[in-house]
């Protein structure tokens, strides 16, 4: 593992282990966020009775137990509490045996705390064939970075303020992410990038002042081809395909 990856990893699991919720309901951008993720797994998810797994589930399962048997992990125990079924563990390395899941929701930037490469094997591995995979991670494309060094690379490492603290993470192209998802036996099915005109208002000026405005014309730029490739968080729905 490199040394970032490390640093990555061990500073997100303190991290998280210190926050109450990872998505504050008195900030409007972690509301928005949540919304929206919830938004395409309701869209995504069909009703099932079968079994699903919530790969950093950060207290949270998007209501998707609702009928099901959710199996939730994460790497920080306080993000474990208060989910049925819950493990702590680490997403790059599931302890679970293969073709085991339906659904395997992997939302909320988990993928930008882990290596990208080593993570969305393992998520395809415990999934069953023909059974559905939901990944959100913020994009290397992102407006909110334009022209920075860390800017269109199909991997980077960048730091800023989340919630509370400095947080590092990883940043993803999203034609890097379609690839690792095509050679791990996955295809996907429909892709959505959210975060637009927020990104471009905080490239300019900062998160803290993104106007409420910003969050209404992200909903339409999601809809503008070009723009919406300048996205700072995509959501990818894939189907693993039979063996
Ligand atoms: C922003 S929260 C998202 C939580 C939840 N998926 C959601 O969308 O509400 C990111 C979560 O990823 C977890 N996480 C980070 N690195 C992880 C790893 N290597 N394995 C498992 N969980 C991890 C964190 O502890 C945290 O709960």
């Amino acid at each position: 593992m490199s040394a970032d990856a490390f640093d990555v990893k061990s500073r997100a699991k303190v991290a998280y282990e210190l926050m109450e919720h990872p998505w504050p309901a008195d900030d409007i951008w972690s509301t928005y966020t949540k919304h929206s993720i919830g938004a395409f797994v309701r869209e995504m998810v069909p009703p099932t009775d079968g079994m699903v797994f919530n790969a950093g589930c950060g207290g949270n399962d998007y209501g998707v137990s609702a009928n099901a048997t959710c199996v939730n992990l994460d790497i920080s125990e306080r993000q474990c509490r208060g989910l049925p079924k819950a493990v702590v563990g680490d997403v790059e390395h599931i302890p679970f045996p293969s073709n085991l899941f339906d659904v395997t929701l992997c939302v909320g930037a988990v993928l930008n705390y882990v290596q990208a490469q080593t993570t969305i094997p393992e998520l395809v591995r415990v999934t069953k064939p023909g059974g559905l995979i939901l990944v959100d991670f913020e994009s290397s494309l992102s407006a909110e970075i334009m022209f920075s060094p860390q800017w269109a690379k199909p991997a980077s490492v960048i730091e800023r303020m989340y919630v509370d603290h400095m947080d590092k993470t990883f940043l993803y192209s999203p034609g890097h992410i379609r690839g690792i998802f095509e050679r791990s036996g996955g295809t996907v099915l429909r892709t959505r990038g959210y975060h637009i005109a927020t990104a471009m208002w905080e490239r300019i000026f900062t998160k803290a002042l993104i106007p409420r405005a910003a969050y209404s014309i992200d909903r339409l730029a999601s809809r503008v081809p070009g723009v919406r490739a300048l996205a700072s968080s995509v959501l990818f729905a894939c189907r693993k395909l039979p063996a």
